[in-house]
């Protein structure tokens, strides 16, 4: 007997290269727990990784990366659909459609345009500007239901919900589901190693402000020593790590790796001082994220096997993908 699904999920990471702890403590970490209860769809979306114009040859030895990372931290590939954006054209139409119900006083909102495009916001591409209606569009495309994300992508879910929405009332229509965003866990906003105030990123331009996932046992070491802290004691309660940014970060990094609470970080370690504690953060990060690393690499050196993947999600996304725009046609009447 086929199993009843509770919700569809779908979630996706740009191939950008540099995959790093947020993406994973963020995101995947958690899409492997849903894989277990849920239908989910993980995408690889290339085309949102163009928004700023980049080399198509990264691009491509990333999305490989990026299926190997999915797979290579628990993915699996039989129960679920793993695919590239770009192989299934009706997102690019659907993002054409839905840009018409959106007004660009929701997009003048975002935050993310806002921090990229700088000072510079007359030159920013278009690409850059509509981008959350294309990623409302990756989600609407196959009537997703929840959304597992980092905590940077909440307004981007928030206006995923009001196009959801806007397309309905139009329509007078429930087709589109409103998808709940699903923000979970201690490290939903990991930290730059350097500056507690800023968020862990690919485009950091210091490589120690982050972990990256293929980084070797001693990287990972190094980075961990030159981790920013203070002068001040172990922290003894969560209140004191209000105005400790780097110190929250450490501790949240540390209890979603070893799946404990804030709490019980600052049990086990507040008797002790921050050199002894970030052996211990070194220790248990190298053990996970090494064995992530490890397996990515055996994962990337069989390429007939991960583009295999890809293809077979690429039919199973496109099979839906047909099927609800020929709804989503149907119901608007016009083409
Ligand atoms: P992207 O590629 O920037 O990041 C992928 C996932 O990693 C999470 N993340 C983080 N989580 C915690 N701490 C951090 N420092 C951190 N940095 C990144 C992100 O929140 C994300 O979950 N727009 C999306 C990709 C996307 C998408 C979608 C996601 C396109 N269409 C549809 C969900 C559904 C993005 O740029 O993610």
């Amino acid at each position: 007997m086929e199993k009843t699904f509770n919700d569809l999920i779908f979630s996706g990471v740009q191939p950008t290269g540099n995959l790093h702890l947020g993406n994973y403590l963020g995101a995947i970490k958690n899409w492997v727990e849903l894989q277990n209860n849920n239908k989910c769809i993980f995408c690889i979306v290339d085309l949102h990784a163009f928004t700023v114009p980049r080399n198509c040859i990264s691009i491509k030895n990333n999305i490989l990366e990026v299926a190997a990372a999915y797979i290579a931290a628990g993915i699996d590939p039989k129960r679920n659909i793993i695919f590239v954006q770009s192989h299934v054209s009706y997102h690019s139409e659907l993002s054409w459609i839905l840009s018409c119900f959106t007004p660009i006083g929701w997009l003048n909102r975002m935050t993310q345009f806002k921090d990229k495009a700088g000072k510079n916001k007359e030159k920013a591409p278009l690409g850059l500007y509509s981008y959350p209606v294309l990623m409302a569009a990756d989600i609407l495309l196959y009537k997703a239901t929840k959304v597992p994300v980092g905590d940077d992508q909440k307004q981007h879910l928030e206006l995923s919900r009001n196009i959801s929405q806007a397309f309905n009332r139009f329509y007078e229509t429930d087709f589109f589901p409103i998808p709940d965003p699903l923000i979970i866990g201690t490290a939903a906003r990991v930290m730059s190693l350097r500056d507690g105030t800023k968020k862990m990123s690919k485009s950091d331009p210091s490589d120690f402000s982050r972990i990256n996932l293929k980084d070797s046992s001693d990287e990972i070491s190094k980075k961990i020593r030159k981790a920013k802290t203070d002068s001040l004691d172990f922290p003894k309660n969560e209140i004191e790590l209000e105005a400790r940014p780097e110190i929250q970060n450490l501790i949240k990094i540390f209890a979603s790796v070893s799946d404990t609470s804030i709490q019980q970080v600052i049990n086990e370690f507040h008797q002790r001082d921050f050199i002894f504690f970030k052996e211990s953060l070194k220790e248990i990060l190298n053990q996970k994220i090494n064995s992530i690393s490890v397996e990515m690499q055996k994962i990337l050196n069989d390429e007939t096997f991960l583009k295999k993947i890809l293809k077979d999600g690429a039919e199973k996304a496109n099979e839906i993908g047909a099927k609800n725009m020929k709804e989503i046609r149907d119901i608007m009447g016009c083409f």
